[in-house]
C-alpha cells in the first residue's frame, strides 16, 4: 500500500506551476473522439490513470490511438465492436456513467466494471433515464457496477429533469440522445459542469441551450481538435496551500475557470483568500486564466446546496482551508459528497478528528471549528485521491508530519503530485508500506 509522509513547512511556498490537465474534459474528448468519424487530436490531455482507462475502453470498442506527452490522436470506431471481456473502468465514475450513455444505443453488448470503489457507486441515477429511453442496461441488485448492456440500435427521445445535481447523469442522457429519434433534453435545477454541451458542437452536434434546459439533436460525431486546460480541481490544492502558509506566492498557469467549475475561487475569496485572476482568455470553448495566490488570513463561512455543484470536487481541500480559518465553517446540502470515490463527508470528518480538529459530521454536511491546532498523526485516505491530496495540504501547517495511508489513487487525476509540489517547497515522501 502506497503511503505518504507529508511534512509541515516553516518556509513560504513560492513558484510557478502548471498542474495536470482537466480530467473531465479529457474523458469527454477521448470518448467523443473514440466514437467520431476521423481522427480527433487532443492536445495536452491528462495522462492520469482515469483518462488511460477511458482510452483503453474506446480501443476495446475499436478506436485506435497514438499518444505522446503532448498529444493523443484517436481515430474513432465507426461500427463498434462488442468486447468479449468486461471493460475495466478502474476508479472512474465519469467513464462508466458517460460511456454507458454514449454506447447504449449503438448496437453493442458489453459489461462495464471497475475497482472496489467504483463497484460501490450508485448507477440507478443513469440506468433509470437510459432505460426510459429504451436502453437495455442492467446494474447489480444494489444498483452498482458491473453494468451489463445489451444491443439496441435506436433509442427513444427523452426530456429528463435531473433528480441530483450531476453532470455525469446529464452527460449520460445527452450522449444517449445522439442515438435517439429526436435527441434528448435535460433540465437541471442547479447548473453543473457543462463541458459536454460545450464540446459537442465541435464534434458536429447541434446543441440548444434555453435557460436550464440542454437539448441535443441526434447525429453522427465528426472528429475535432481539443485543447485541454489545467484542471482547476488539481489547482485547488495549491490555492489552499499558498493561502494558509505565510509569505507564499504561487502562480498557477493555464487553469480552466469555466464558471460551472470555478466555485472554489468564489468560496476561497469569500473566506478572505487573495486570488488574482490574470490573462483571462479562451482555449477552444473553455475560458482559462493564470491565477496568482498569495497568503492571507482566512475566516469560516456558511455554504449551502446551491454552492455545491461548482465546487463538488474541491470541497475536501476547502475543509482543510476551514481548519486554518478563523471561526466556524459550516456546509449543508452536500450529501452528494457521500457518493464519490469515497464517502467524502465521513472520510474527511474522520481524518480531521484524528488530527485533533473539531469537526462535526451531519447527514448532508459538516461543521469545522477553525483556528484549531492541527496535530500530526496517521490518517486514511480511503483510497480516494482527493482526500489524500487534501491531507497533504493539511500537513503543511500541522504540528508534526502526517502519514497518509492508501495514496496510490492520486495517479488517477494528478500524476507526479509529489514531484510538482516539491518545486514550490512542499515536501511529501512516499513509501510502499507492504
Ligand atoms: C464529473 C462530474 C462530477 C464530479 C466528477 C466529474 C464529470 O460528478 O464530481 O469528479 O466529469 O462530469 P457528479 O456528476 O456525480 O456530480
Amino acid at each position: 500500500m502506497i503511503q505518504w509522509q507529508a511534512h509541515p513547512t516553516t518556509e513560504a511556498l513560492t513558484g510557478e506551476v502548471r498542474v495536470p490537465s482537466d480530467k473531465s474534459i479529457t474523458h469527454r474528448a477521448l470518448m467523443l473522439g473514440g466514437l467520431a468519424h476521423g481522427t480527433t487530436k487532443i492536445y495536452e490531455p491528462l495522462l492520469g490513470a482515469d483518462a488511460i482507462s477511458t482510452l483503453r475502453a474506446m480501443e476495446a470498442f475499436g478506436a485506435r490511438s497514438e499518444t505522446t506527452n503532448e498529444l493523443i490522436s484517436i481515430e474513432g470506431a465507426h461500427k463498434l465492436n462488442s468486447p468479449s471481456q468486461p471493460i475495466d473502468c478502474g476508479n472512474a465514475g465519469t467513464l462508466i456513467r458517460l460511456l454507458a450513455g454514449a454506447i447504449c444505443g449503438r448496437d453493442v453488448a458489453c459489461v462495464l466494471d471497475g475497482d472496489k470503489s467504483l463497484r460501490s457507486r450508485p448507477m440507478r441515477r443513469i440506468t433509470e433515464p437510459l432505460t426510459q429511453m429504451g436502453a437495455q442496461i442492467f446494474a447489480s441488485e444494489e444498483g452498482t457496477p458491473p453494468l451489463r448492456i445489451e444491443p439496441v440500435t435506436r433509442l427513444r427521445q427523452i426530456k429528463y429533469t435531473l433528480t441530483q445535481a450531476s453532470a455525469q447523469v446529464k452527460s449520460a442522457v445527452l450522449l444517449a440522445g445522439l442515438c435517439a429519434d429526436e435527441g434528448a433534453a435535460v433540465i437541471e435545477k442547479l447548473p453543473t459542469r457543462n463541458h459536454t454541451e460545450l464540446m459537442l458542437p465541435s464534434f458536429g452536434v447541434d446543441v440548444e441551450i434555453q435557460g436550464n434546459q440542454i437539448k441535443v439533436a441526434p447525429g453522427e460525431l465528426q472528429a475535432a481538435t481539443v485543447h485541454v486546460p489545467a484542471d482547476i480541481s488539481s489547482a485547488a490544492f495549491y490555492m489552499v496551500a499558498a493561502s494558509v502558509i505565510p509569505e507564499s506566492d504561487v502562480l498557477l498557469r493555464d487553469v480552466g475557470i469555466n464558471p460551472t467549475r470555478a466555485g472554489v475561487i468564489k468560496i476561497l475569496d469569500k473566506m478572505g483568500a487573495k486570488l488574482e485572476i490574470h490573462n483571462e482568455r479562451m482555449l477552444g470553448n473553455e475560458p482559462i486564466a493564470d491565477i496568482r495566490v498569495t497568503s492571507s488570513a482566512l475566516h469560516g463561512i456558511n455554504l449551502h446546496a446551491k454552492d455545491v455543484p461548482s465546487a463538488i470536487d474541491e470541497l475536501p481541500v476547502i475543509f482543510v482551508a476551514a481548519c486554518y480559518a478563523n471561526g466556524i465553517f459550516r456546509i449543508r446540502g452536500a450529501g452528494e459528497l457521500r457518493a464519490k470515490e469515497s464517502d467524502r463527508l465521513s472520510a474527511m470528518g474522520d481524518a480531521l478528528q484524528k488530527l485533533g480538529i473539531q469537526a462535526v459530521e451531519y447527514d448532508d454536511g459538516i461543521d469545522i471549528i477553525g483556528d484549531s491546532l492541527v496535530q500530526g498523526g496517521t490518517v486514511n485516505s480511503c483510497g480516494d485521491h482527493r482526500i489524500a491530496m487534501a491531507m497533504a495540504v493539511a500537513a503543511l501547517k500541522a504540528k508534526e508530519p502526517i502519514v497518509i495511508e492508501d495514496c496510490a489513487n492520486v495517479g488517477t487525476s494528478f500524476p507526479y503530485f509529489r514531484q510538482l509540489a516539491e518545486t514550490i517547497g512542499w515536501n511529501i515522501t512516499e513509501n510502499d508500506a507492504n
